[in-house]
């Protein structure tokens, strides 16, 4: 047996977590290679074999010796690693590494790229929750020119498959929770959580990257120098063997990291640049804006003013805003995201739109209102002065998560 047919381990990388700008010399392993794809895995035992077998098949179809799959494990109880190690007779292009001092999804991630060969460097999770057939059209997008392409939920194709309301509601929080902390990073792509993606060696290489918890693709996207990204739609599926990692500790982890990040990337020209603001769509939206404005003012007037209905102030404006929040819809729906609205036809898509808008607007109905009533109450006692300042601010967060989870525009190409 030479060295290249042996099952030898990799070795497991100390020190910081940065990856190197060429990869690492290895008289062990043959040349570079165009794609290593990590596979973190906890316990995968009844997965491992599976998912490396279908990995290798499409890999060795599309790019032929041109690969590297590099499964990192945490030393799990299960023995994964050494169910893994017995594969390697097997799968040529396959590598493992047992990390026996660190834990953690996104050091487990980056470890194995430390050790990578290839110029793109991808992850893929080993339970088959993602399909592996969407990494061909992962590698077309880098081959076409991408610094990053990942796999989204959110884009034509994507989805979940069976998950409940709270985990859908959970996971669209923690979104919407890091575009407010972090829009420069999260706004940037449709699936902010996703773990299933591929970058360039160059975009991230001598950056010292730092996460904590699982949400790895923000560290990437933070720190590394991405310019071009581009996303494929993937559905999510169930677990068929062993479990999900995941526990609170991963929502407190991601808050941590999101003000981590927000707080060592805070270069503002830096963020705008990457945020690349949509002001023509943003002027739309003001404008559309403006007619609910005079929606809103009319139906106030209407409904509360002490010489027509006289109703009470808020219950007033709870009307005014949703007659308002329906005629913007509108509006909106054949305007402002026109482009976006034309490749999701059908009633059913637009009641769907609607009643994200609909959310969205009252949650931000619900900001206007108090802030309708601080101003009131507080510094300007004059109604419609007070309700303007309330728009003002209601507008800017409907555009601004409308954009992202209504109309889910994304610079997909
Ligand atoms: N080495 C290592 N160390 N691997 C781990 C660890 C760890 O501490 N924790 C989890 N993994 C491995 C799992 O074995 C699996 O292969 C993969 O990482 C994902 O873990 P799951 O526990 O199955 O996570 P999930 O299915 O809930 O969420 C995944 O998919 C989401 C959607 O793309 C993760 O990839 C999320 O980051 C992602 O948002
Ligand atoms: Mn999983």
């Amino acid at each position: 047996m030479n060295a290249n047919s042996s099952n030898s381990l990799l070795t497991v990388p100390s020190g910081a977590l940065k990856i190197p700008e060429y990869p690492p010399n290895d008289a062990v392993r043959d040349n570079p290679v165009l794609l290593s794809l990590v596979i973190p895995t906890y316990k995968e035992r009844d997965n491992i074999q599976k998912v490396v077998s279908i990995l290798s098949r499409l890999l060795d179809e599309a790019i032929p010796g041109n690969y590297e799959l590099i499964v990192v494990d945490d030393d799990s109880p299960d023995l994964t690693w050494e169910v893994a190690q017995s594969l390697m007779p097997e799968y040529p292009q396959l590598r493992v590494m047992r990390r026996e001092d660190e834990r953690g999804l996104s050091s487990a991630v980056i470890r194995g790229w430390q050790a990578a060969t290839g110029s793109f460097l991808g992850v893929i999770d080993g339970d088959l929750q993602h399909p592996p057939e969407v990494l061909t059209q992962l590698l077309q997008k880098m081959i076409d020119g991408a610094d990053l392409a990942l796999a989204s939920r959110h884009v034509d194709g994507g989805g979940v498959s069976s998950w409940s309301v709270i985990r859908r509601f959970l996971s669209r929080g923690a979104q919407v929770l890091g575009l407010i902390i972090l829009p420069g990073v999260l706004g940037r792509v449709s699936d902010p959580m996703s773990g299933y993606f591929m970058v360039r060696r160059s975009a991230i290489a001598n950056n010292t990257l730092n996460p904590v918890g699982y949400k790895i693709l923000l560290e990437v996207i933070g720190r590394g120098n991405v310019r071009e990204i581009a996303e494929a739609g993937y559905v999510f599926r169930e677990r068929t063997e062993g479990e999900s990692k995941v526990t609170s500790k991963q929502y407190v982890d991601y808050i941590h990291h999101l003000i981590r990040l927000r707080v060592s990337t805070g270069r503002l020209g830096k963020i705008r640049r990457k945020v690349n603001f949509p002001v023509k769509r943003f002027l739309r939206f003001g404008a559309v804006g403006l007619s609910g404005v005079f929606v809103d003012m009319v139906i106030l007037y209407l409904l509360s003013d002490p010489t027509t209905l006289a109703w009470p102030l808020t219950r007033s404006k709870i009307f005014a805003g949703e007659i308002a929040i329906f005629n913007n819809f509108l509006w909106n729906d054949a305007w402002t995201f026109a482009d976006v609205s034309m490749q999701q036809k059908g009633w059913k898509l637009r009641l769907k739109r609607f009643l994200k808008f609909n959310v969205i607007c009252l949650a931000g109905l619900v900001l206007n209102v108090v802030v309708l009533n601080m101003v009131f109450n507080f510094l300007i006692p004059n109604r419609y002065i007070a309700n303007f300042i309330a728009i003002a601010v209601a507008t800017i967060w409907n555009f601004w998560v409308n954009l992202k989870l209504s109309w889910r525009v994304t610079e997909v190409k």
